[in-house]
């Protein structure tokens, strides 16, 4: 198969540990017979910095003409510290979400047997959870109409949905639950909120179409109790743009280890695969990040194209790594392995 992969590796460890994560596509494909073409685009920071624009129209085209998008992390402090900046990194994702129609943001949670130590709940709350965070990722109060008054003491963020963005997003969730546990718990804020029943309500005209899916609704409040309660009370969880966000922070620290967390984010025209966690600036350029979670969203960007004998290798392969404890400092200080080290063994591991 031949396959087409944007490259956006963006700011901070976004470019080693994309890096990593190209050694081990490379030795999926050598091992397979692929051909993968590789398309390097800029985006975030260094893509302000370069070209003024955090997500230029060259890197939507790029990404536009790609099978999938492998994406690193956008961020930079020398933004985050000045409240002026007109443009931000942040802008380049936002629009890259909307331009590519990327409408679903999907985060596995499993807990990894050999780290179980690290997780900052008690073990028996944590061993055997497993759980998919789906969220709504173009509409809600991220995208709605927004803005201040003329005297600027007012301000306004406006949370609209459609039934049809609510369906779509629910169809797929109804189908991830489908191929895992059958439970799908719909988070909303259904007491207070118009737009939260109406998610609701179209759950709840959508449930008889699934009838071998076990539904229930939670308030968002209550999830987040919930969340860090019982978290293997939880299979499927769907829910919209601004609970997601927040709901799919809390459940990454469940297994206590954000560095081995990838996500998908699904689209009308093309999928984006990236790790969960940011661009770690303080790192950057050290060879000491985690590239797993990197590793582990390649994985899923080869299911997303049906090789899955492919991606199963790549699991395994982070499985037998951590196990045997080839693992970067985040994960065994006495003993740390190298970013470039991790991403050897793994594609060496993988050409067997
Ligand atoms: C995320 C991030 C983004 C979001 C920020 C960087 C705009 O927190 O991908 O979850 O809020 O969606
Ligand atoms: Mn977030």
């Amino acid at each position: 198969m031949k396959l087409n992969i944007a490259v956006l590796a963006g700011d901070g460890i976004g470019p080693e540990i994309v890096t990593q994560a190209q050694k081990v596509l490379d030795a999926i494909a050598a091992k397979y017979h692929h051909e993968i073409i590789y398309s390097p685009a800029l985006v975030g920071a260094t893509a302000i910095d370069q070209l003024g624009d955090p997500y230029p129209e060259t890197t939507h085209e790029v990404c536009m003409n790609s099978d999938a998008v492998l994406f690193g992390a956008i961020g930079d402090p020398k933004f985050d510290n000045d409240p002026k900046a007109k443009v931000r990194p942040e802008q380049g994702l936002l629009a890259m979400r909307k331009k590519l129609g990327l409408y679903a943001n999907i985060r596995p949670v499993a807990t990894f047997p050999s780290l179980l130590d690290k997780s900052p709940l008690r073990l028996d709350i944590v061993e055997g959870a497993d759980m998919v965070v789906v969220r709504e990722l173009t509409g809600g109060i991220y995208f709605g109409e927004k803005g201040r008054s003329e005297d600027l003491k007012k301000a306004f963020d406006t949370c609209t949905y459609t039934t049809e963005e609510i369906e779509r997003i629910l169809k797929l969730a109804f189908s991830y639950a489908g191929k895992r546990d059958k439970r799908l718990t719909v988070v909303d804020k259904a007491n207070v909120l118009a737009t939260s029943r109406l998610w609701r309500e179209t759950a709840q005209a959508m449930e008889p179409a699934y009838k071998d899916i076990e539904v229930d609704y939670m308030f968002v409040d209550n999830a987040a109790m919930q969340l860090i309660q019982w978290p293997k009370k939880f299979d499927v969880i769907v829910t919209e743009n601004m609970f997601g966000d927040i709901i799919s922070d809390e459940a990454s620290v469940i297994t206590g280890s954000l560095g081995l967390l990838p996500s998908a984010s699904v689209g009308v025209h093309t999928s984006v695969f990236e790790p969960i966690h940011g661009s770690y600036p303080q790192a950057a350029g050290k060879d000491i990040a985690n590239p797993v979670a990197t590793v582990l969203s390649a994985a899923m960007l080869l299911e997303s194209l049906d090789l899955l004998e492919e991606a199963q290798l790549v699991r395994e392969a982070v499985n037998k790594s951590l196990e045997e404890g080839i693992v970067t400092e985040d994960i065994n200080k006495e003993k740390p392995y190298k970013t470039s080290e991790v991403g050897d063994w793994l594609a060496k591991y993988i050409a067997g």
